[in-house]
Protein backbone atom coordinates (compact mmCIF):
# COMPACT_ATOMS: atom_id res chain seq x y z
CA UNK A 1 0.00 0.00 0.00
CA UNK A 2 1.68 3.02 -1.08
CA UNK A 3 0.69 5.97 1.84
CA UNK A 4 0.53 9.41 -0.21
CA UNK A 5 3.10 11.22 -1.56
CA UNK A 6 2.42 14.74 -0.90
CA UNK A 7 4.97 17.11 -0.09
CA UNK A 8 6.94 16.08 2.78
CA UNK A 9 5.38 18.01 5.85
CA UNK A 10 1.68 15.65 4.59
CA UNK A 11 3.42 12.49 4.60
CA UNK A 12 0.76 9.88 6.54
CA UNK A 13 3.08 6.95 7.32
CA UNK A 14 -0.06 5.06 8.22
CA UNK A 15 -3.54 4.96 8.27
CA UNK A 16 -3.87 4.80 12.36
CA UNK A 17 -1.10 7.52 12.66
CA UNK A 18 -3.68 9.77 10.70
CA UNK A 19 -7.00 9.04 12.35
CA UNK A 20 -5.20 10.25 15.70
CA UNK A 21 -3.41 13.29 13.83
CA UNK A 22 -4.90 16.60 14.43
CA UNK A 23 -4.20 17.75 10.78
CA UNK A 24 -7.46 17.80 8.94
CA UNK A 25 -5.18 17.80 5.75
CA UNK A 26 -6.67 14.88 3.46
CA UNK A 27 -4.57 11.12 3.07
CA UNK A 28 -4.04 9.49 0.20
CA UNK A 29 -3.98 5.61 0.25
CA UNK A 30 -3.33 3.92 -3.34
CA UNK A 31 -4.72 -0.12 -4.30
CA UNK A 32 -7.75 -2.20 -4.28
CA UNK A 33 -10.14 -0.29 -1.49
CA UNK A 34 -10.96 -3.93 -0.05
CA UNK A 35 -7.71 -4.37 0.62
CA UNK A 36 -6.65 -0.82 1.62
CA UNK A 37 -9.73 -0.91 4.18
CA UNK A 38 -8.90 -4.36 5.82
CA UNK A 39 -5.51 -1.79 7.46
CA UNK A 40 -8.39 0.37 8.87
CA UNK A 41 -9.57 -0.04 12.45
CA UNK A 42 -13.35 -0.37 13.25
CA UNK A 43 -15.36 1.87 14.38
CA UNK A 44 -13.28 4.76 13.37
CA UNK A 45 -14.66 6.86 10.68
CA UNK A 46 -17.96 9.13 10.82
CA UNK A 47 -18.77 9.49 6.94
CA UNK A 48 -18.20 8.02 3.56
CA UNK A 49 -19.13 10.00 0.35
CA UNK A 50 -18.52 8.08 -2.70
CA UNK A 51 -19.13 7.00 -6.20
CA UNK A 52 -17.82 3.96 -7.42
CA UNK A 53 -16.96 3.14 -11.01
CA UNK A 54 -20.42 2.52 -12.80
CA UNK A 55 -20.60 -1.24 -14.35
CA UNK A 56 -18.95 -1.79 -17.78
CA UNK A 57 -19.53 1.98 -18.67
CA UNK A 58 -16.21 3.94 -18.46
CA UNK A 59 -12.79 2.43 -17.91
CA UNK A 60 -10.48 4.26 -15.87
CA UNK A 61 -7.91 1.17 -15.69
CA UNK A 62 -7.57 -2.19 -16.69
CA UNK A 63 -8.79 -3.61 -12.99
CA UNK A 64 -10.80 -2.55 -10.72
CA UNK A 65 -14.73 -2.21 -9.49
CA UNK A 66 -16.87 -2.02 -13.07
CA UNK A 67 -14.57 -4.31 -15.19
CA UNK A 68 -16.91 -7.83 -14.20
CA UNK A 69 -18.33 -9.74 -16.90
CA UNK A 70 -22.06 -9.41 -15.81
CA UNK A 71 -23.85 -7.08 -13.31
CA UNK A 72 -24.04 -9.45 -10.72
CA UNK A 73 -20.38 -9.63 -10.09
CA UNK A 74 -19.99 -5.62 -10.04
CA UNK A 75 -22.94 -6.25 -7.49
CA UNK A 76 -21.41 -8.68 -5.00
CA UNK A 77 -17.85 -6.47 -5.38
CA UNK A 78 -19.31 -3.79 -4.67
CA UNK A 79 -21.21 -4.99 -1.97
CA UNK A 80 -17.68 -6.77 -0.31
CA UNK A 81 -16.19 -3.08 -0.12
CA UNK A 82 -18.89 -1.43 1.52
CA UNK A 83 -18.93 -3.94 4.08
CA UNK A 84 -15.71 -3.08 5.35
CA UNK A 85 -16.77 0.52 4.88
CA UNK A 86 -19.18 -0.76 7.19
CA UNK A 87 -17.11 -2.13 9.36
CA UNK A 88 -14.67 1.25 9.64
CA UNK A 89 -17.51 3.55 10.72
CA UNK A 90 -18.53 4.31 13.37
CA UNK A 91 -22.08 2.59 14.62
CA UNK A 92 -23.23 6.68 14.40
CA UNK A 93 -21.70 6.41 10.94
CA UNK A 94 -23.60 7.25 7.65
CA UNK A 95 -22.73 5.97 3.72
CA UNK A 96 -23.59 8.24 1.00
CA UNK A 97 -23.52 5.95 -2.13
CA UNK A 98 -23.81 7.80 -5.72
CA UNK A 99 -24.27 5.10 -8.76
CA UNK A 100 -25.28 5.66 -12.15
CA UNK A 101 -27.34 2.91 -14.27
CA UNK A 102 -26.78 0.93 -18.20
CA UNK A 103 -28.63 0.11 -20.78
CA UNK A 104 -27.92 -3.59 -22.20
CA UNK A 105 -29.38 -4.42 -25.51
CA UNK A 106 -32.43 -1.74 -24.49
CA UNK A 107 -32.83 -3.24 -21.05
CA UNK A 108 -32.52 -0.69 -18.28
CA UNK A 109 -30.38 -2.35 -15.53
CA UNK A 110 -31.90 -0.61 -12.58
CA UNK A 111 -28.39 -1.33 -11.30
CA UNK A 112 -28.42 1.52 -8.38
CA UNK A 113 -31.34 0.03 -7.00
CA UNK A 114 -30.48 -3.68 -7.55
CA UNK A 115 -27.17 -2.94 -5.62
CA UNK A 116 -29.26 -0.75 -2.58
CA UNK A 117 -31.84 -4.25 -2.03
CA UNK A 118 -28.90 -5.89 -1.79
CA UNK A 119 -27.16 -3.44 0.96
CA UNK A 120 -30.24 -3.45 2.89
CA UNK A 121 -31.30 -7.20 2.48
CA UNK A 122 -28.12 -8.98 2.81
CA UNK A 123 -25.84 -6.41 4.21
CA UNK A 124 -27.66 -4.75 7.36
CA UNK A 125 -27.30 -1.18 6.01
CA UNK A 126 -30.80 1.09 6.83
CA UNK A 127 -31.48 3.12 3.93
CA UNK A 128 -32.61 6.74 4.97
CA UNK A 129 -33.28 8.70 1.78
CA UNK A 130 -32.90 8.30 -2.02
CA UNK A 131 -32.10 11.57 -2.85
CA UNK A 132 -32.45 11.75 -6.86
CA UNK A 133 -29.68 13.74 -8.47
CA UNK A 134 -30.80 16.09 -10.98
CA UNK A 135 -28.00 17.17 -13.30
CA UNK A 136 -29.94 19.79 -14.91
CA UNK A 137 -28.58 19.72 -18.90
CA UNK A 138 -27.71 16.27 -18.68
CA UNK A 139 -25.41 14.66 -21.86
CA UNK A 140 -26.10 14.32 -25.41
CA UNK A 141 -28.71 11.32 -25.95
CA UNK A 142 -29.35 10.64 -29.94
CA UNK A 143 -31.90 8.02 -29.66
CA UNK A 144 -35.29 8.39 -30.86
CA UNK A 145 -37.02 5.67 -28.70
CA UNK A 146 -36.82 6.56 -24.92
CA UNK A 147 -36.21 9.79 -22.86
CA UNK A 148 -33.34 12.17 -22.32
CA UNK A 149 -31.60 10.66 -18.78
CA UNK A 150 -30.99 13.53 -16.63
CA UNK A 151 -30.49 12.17 -13.24
CA UNK A 152 -28.60 9.49 -10.86
CA UNK A 153 -29.46 8.30 -7.51
CA UNK A 154 -27.68 9.13 -4.52
CA UNK A 155 -28.80 6.59 -1.80
CA UNK A 156 -27.90 7.48 2.25
CA UNK A 157 -27.47 4.37 4.59
CA UNK A 158 -26.69 4.42 8.26
CA UNK A 159 -25.16 1.50 9.99
CA UNK A 160 -27.25 2.17 13.15
CA UNK A 161 -30.77 3.98 13.70
CA UNK A 162 -28.82 5.92 16.08
CA UNK A 163 -26.63 7.84 13.77
CA UNK A 164 -25.20 11.46 13.58
CA UNK A 165 -27.16 14.22 11.80
CA UNK A 166 -26.94 17.60 12.00
CA UNK A 167 -30.30 18.89 10.62
CA UNK A 168 -29.72 22.73 11.46
CA UNK A 169 -26.43 22.17 9.62
CA UNK A 170 -27.83 22.24 6.31
CA UNK A 171 -30.85 23.99 6.79
CA UNK A 172 -31.62 26.83 3.99
CA UNK A 173 -32.85 30.60 4.42
CA UNK A 174 -33.69 30.99 7.95
CA UNK A 175 -36.26 32.73 8.82
CA UNK A 176 -37.02 35.34 11.44
CA UNK A 177 -40.32 37.17 11.98
CA UNK A 178 -40.46 41.04 11.39
CA UNK A 179 -42.28 43.92 12.95
CA UNK A 180 -44.71 45.68 10.62
CA UNK A 181 -46.92 48.89 11.80
CA UNK A 182 -45.75 47.61 15.23
CA UNK A 183 -47.26 44.07 14.51
CA UNK A 184 -45.03 40.81 14.74
CA UNK A 185 -45.77 39.18 11.04
CA UNK A 186 -44.30 36.32 10.41
CA UNK A 187 -40.98 36.07 7.82
CA UNK A 188 -43.82 36.03 4.69
CA UNK A 189 -45.82 38.93 6.18
CA UNK A 190 -48.33 36.69 7.49
CA UNK A 191 -50.09 38.40 10.03
CA UNK A 192 -52.84 36.56 11.01
CA UNK A 193 -55.55 39.54 9.69
CA UNK A 194 -56.81 37.92 6.13
CA UNK A 195 -57.44 34.42 8.07
CA UNK A 196 -59.54 35.67 10.91
CA UNK A 197 -61.57 37.63 7.97
CA UNK A 198 -61.78 34.43 6.69
CA UNK A 199 -62.91 32.53 9.18
CA UNK A 200 -65.31 35.06 10.49
CA UNK A 201 -66.83 35.43 7.20
CA UNK A 202 -67.07 31.44 6.39
CA UNK A 203 -70.06 29.61 5.73
CA UNK A 204 -68.53 26.50 5.78
CA UNK A 205 -67.66 26.24 9.60
CA UNK A 206 -69.84 25.98 12.34
CA UNK A 207 -69.68 28.68 14.88
CA UNK A 208 -68.00 26.26 17.44
CA UNK A 209 -65.65 25.64 14.74
CA UNK A 210 -64.69 29.24 14.39
CA UNK A 211 -64.37 29.75 17.83
CA UNK A 212 -61.80 27.03 18.00
CA UNK A 213 -60.14 28.01 14.81
CA UNK A 214 -59.84 31.84 15.93
CA UNK A 215 -58.34 30.26 19.33
CA UNK A 216 -55.84 28.15 17.69
CA UNK A 217 -54.85 31.13 15.35
CA UNK A 218 -53.99 33.20 18.47
CA UNK A 219 -51.95 30.51 19.43
CA UNK A 220 -49.66 29.78 16.79
CA UNK A 221 -49.31 34.14 16.26
CA UNK A 222 -48.19 33.89 20.02
CA UNK A 223 -45.41 31.49 18.95
CA UNK A 224 -44.68 33.53 16.08
CA UNK A 225 -44.34 36.63 18.31
CA UNK A 226 -41.71 34.53 20.41
CA UNK A 227 -39.58 33.25 17.71
CA UNK A 228 -40.98 29.72 18.16
CA UNK A 229 -42.11 29.49 14.70
CA UNK A 230 -41.40 31.14 11.73
CA UNK A 231 -43.73 31.13 9.19
CA UNK A 232 -47.09 29.50 8.78
CA UNK A 233 -49.95 29.16 6.24
CA UNK A 234 -53.05 27.86 7.86
CA UNK A 235 -55.60 25.52 5.67
CA UNK A 236 -59.21 26.41 6.31
CA UNK A 237 -62.07 24.92 5.15
CA UNK A 238 -64.12 26.31 2.12
CA UNK A 239 -61.23 28.52 1.41
CA UNK A 240 -57.85 27.49 0.62
CA UNK A 241 -56.73 24.53 -1.88
CA UNK A 242 -54.75 21.86 0.34
CA UNK A 243 -51.92 20.96 -0.54
CA UNK A 244 -52.36 16.97 -0.39
CA UNK A 245 -54.91 14.63 -1.06
CA UNK A 246 -58.37 15.62 -0.31
CA UNK A 247 -58.79 11.87 0.27
CA UNK A 248 -59.32 10.96 4.34
CA UNK A 249 -58.12 7.53 3.52
CA UNK A 250 -54.21 8.59 2.78
CA UNK A 251 -54.32 12.22 4.39
CA UNK A 252 -54.38 13.22 8.31
CA UNK A 253 -54.08 16.39 7.17
CA UNK A 254 -57.48 16.09 4.79
CA UNK A 255 -59.15 14.16 8.32
CA UNK A 256 -58.02 16.71 10.80
CA UNK A 257 -59.23 19.62 8.01
CA UNK A 258 -62.60 17.69 7.90
CA UNK A 259 -63.06 17.02 11.54
CA UNK A 260 -61.77 20.53 13.08
CA UNK A 261 -62.53 22.62 9.63
CA UNK A 262 -58.77 23.95 9.72
CA UNK A 263 -54.95 22.97 10.44
CA UNK A 264 -51.54 24.88 9.98
CA UNK A 265 -48.31 24.07 8.00
CA UNK A 266 -45.84 25.18 10.44
CA UNK A 267 -42.14 26.94 8.82
CA UNK A 268 -38.83 26.15 10.92
CA UNK A 269 -37.24 29.02 12.74
CA UNK A 270 -33.64 27.70 11.39
CA UNK A 271 -34.80 27.37 7.91
CA UNK A 272 -36.30 24.68 5.74
CA UNK A 273 -34.43 21.44 5.24
CA UNK A 274 -33.33 20.48 1.78
CA UNK A 275 -35.47 18.10 -0.38
CA UNK A 276 -34.63 14.87 -1.66
CA UNK A 277 -34.14 16.28 -5.36
CA UNK A 278 -30.82 18.13 -5.73
CA UNK A 279 -30.55 20.35 -8.80
CA UNK A 280 -26.80 20.00 -9.36
CA UNK A 281 -24.74 20.67 -12.53
CA UNK A 282 -21.76 18.05 -13.39
CA UNK A 283 -18.74 18.80 -13.75
CA UNK A 284 -17.77 20.57 -17.49
CA UNK A 285 -16.33 17.66 -19.04
CA UNK A 286 -14.24 20.13 -20.88
CA UNK A 287 -12.19 20.76 -17.70
CA UNK A 288 -11.82 16.88 -16.70
CA UNK A 289 -8.46 17.31 -17.87
CA UNK A 290 -8.34 12.53 -18.46
CA UNK A 291 -10.60 11.97 -15.32
CA UNK A 292 -13.98 10.98 -16.80
CA UNK A 293 -16.21 11.12 -13.21
CA UNK A 294 -15.48 13.44 -11.10
CA UNK A 295 -18.25 14.80 -9.68
CA UNK A 296 -19.06 18.39 -8.66
CA UNK A 297 -18.32 19.46 -5.58
CA UNK A 298 -21.72 20.62 -4.56
CA UNK A 299 -22.73 16.87 -4.55
CA UNK A 300 -20.15 15.86 -1.91
CA UNK A 301 -21.84 19.06 1.09
CA UNK A 302 -24.91 18.34 2.68
CA UNK A 303 -23.55 14.43 3.21
CA UNK A 304 -20.63 15.60 5.00
CA UNK A 305 -22.53 18.59 6.59
CA UNK A 306 -25.29 16.53 7.98
CA UNK A 307 -23.80 13.55 8.62
CA UNK A 308 -19.76 14.18 9.48
CA UNK A 309 -19.25 16.07 12.79
CA UNK A 310 -16.82 18.97 12.74
CA UNK A 311 -14.19 16.98 14.65
CA UNK A 312 -14.93 13.84 12.27
CA UNK A 313 -13.40 11.92 9.58
CA UNK A 314 -14.90 10.90 6.06
CA UNK A 315 -13.69 8.60 3.57
CA UNK A 316 -14.20 8.34 0.07
CA UNK A 317 -13.11 4.77 -1.08
CA UNK A 318 -12.90 5.46 -5.06
CA UNK A 319 -11.84 8.93 -4.17
CA UNK A 320 -10.79 9.72 -8.21
CA UNK A 321 -9.75 13.37 -8.36
CA UNK A 322 -10.11 13.49 -5.07
CA UNK A 323 -13.51 15.98 -4.83
CA UNK A 324 -14.49 14.39 -1.42
CA UNK A 325 -11.57 15.27 0.46
CA UNK A 326 -11.69 18.97 -1.42
CA UNK A 327 -14.86 19.39 0.08
CA UNK A 328 -14.11 17.98 3.44
CA UNK A 329 -10.83 20.18 3.95
CA UNK A 330 -13.11 23.31 2.87
CA UNK A 331 -15.47 22.27 5.36
CA UNK A 332 -12.90 21.47 8.03
CA UNK A 333 -13.11 17.94 8.44
CA UNK A 334 -10.50 15.14 7.83
CA UNK A 335 -10.79 12.78 5.18
CA UNK A 336 -9.06 9.72 3.70
CA UNK A 337 -9.40 9.22 -0.27
CA UNK A 338 -8.63 5.44 -1.64
CA UNK A 339 -8.19 5.77 -5.41
CA UNK A 340 -6.91 1.92 -7.00
CA UNK A 341 -4.89 4.57 -9.98
CA UNK A 342 -1.82 6.24 -9.18
CA UNK A 343 -2.91 8.53 -12.27
CA UNK A 344 -5.94 9.86 -10.05
CA UNK A 345 -4.46 10.37 -6.99
CA UNK A 346 -2.09 12.50 -8.34
CA UNK A 347 -4.19 14.50 -9.62
CA UNK A 348 -6.00 14.11 -6.01
CA UNK A 349 -3.34 15.21 -4.58
CA UNK A 350 -2.20 17.70 -6.96
CA UNK A 351 -5.99 19.46 -6.46
CA UNK A 352 -6.19 19.09 -2.65
CA UNK A 353 -1.91 20.00 -2.19
CA UNK A 354 -2.40 23.17 -3.95
CA UNK A 355 -5.52 24.16 -2.44
CA UNK A 356 -3.41 23.51 0.80
CA UNK A 357 -0.50 24.92 0.35
C1 LIG B 1 -16.43 7.47 -10.56
S1 LIG B 1 -14.72 7.58 -10.20
C2 LIG B 1 -14.71 8.62 -8.77
C3 LIG B 1 -14.60 10.07 -9.12
C4 LIG B 1 -14.50 10.97 -7.91
N1 LIG B 1 -15.75 11.04 -7.18
C5 LIG B 1 -14.07 12.37 -8.34
O1 LIG B 1 -14.80 13.32 -8.09
O2 LIG B 1 -13.02 12.48 -8.97
C6 LIG B 1 -14.35 6.02 -9.54
C7 LIG B 1 -12.88 5.79 -9.16
O3 LIG B 1 -12.77 4.49 -8.56
C8 LIG B 1 -11.47 3.99 -8.84
N2 LIG B 1 -11.51 2.53 -8.59
C9 LIG B 1 -12.00 1.55 -9.37
N3 LIG B 1 -11.92 0.36 -8.76
C10 LIG B 1 -11.36 0.58 -7.54
C11 LIG B 1 -11.05 -0.25 -6.45
N4 LIG B 1 -11.27 -1.58 -6.48
N5 LIG B 1 -10.49 0.31 -5.35
C12 LIG B 1 -10.26 1.65 -5.32
N6 LIG B 1 -10.54 2.49 -6.34
C13 LIG B 1 -11.10 1.96 -7.44
C14 LIG B 1 -11.21 4.44 -10.25
O4 LIG B 1 -9.81 4.51 -10.49
C15 LIG B 1 -11.89 5.82 -10.30
O5 LIG B 1 -10.97 6.87 -10.09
Amino acid sequence: MRVNSLPEQMYRPNIKEYLIDESTRPCFLQGDALEVLKDFPDNSLDCCMTSPPYWSQRVYSEVGIGTEGNYKDYISSLAAIMLEVQRVLKPTGSLWLNIGDVYVSKQLLGIPWRVALELIDNHGWILRNSVIWHKVKGGPDNSYDKLRNVHENIFHFVKSAKYYYDTDSIRSNPQTTKVVNGAVVSSSGVSGIRYKRQIELSTALSEQEKKSAIQALESILEQVRSEKLADFRMIIRGHQRTTHSDSEKVSGRARELNEKGFYFLKYHPNGSKPKDVWDILPEDTQKRNGHYAAYPEDLCKIPILATCPKDGIVLDPFCGTGTTMLVAFRLGRKSVGIDISDQYLAMAEKRCGSFLL
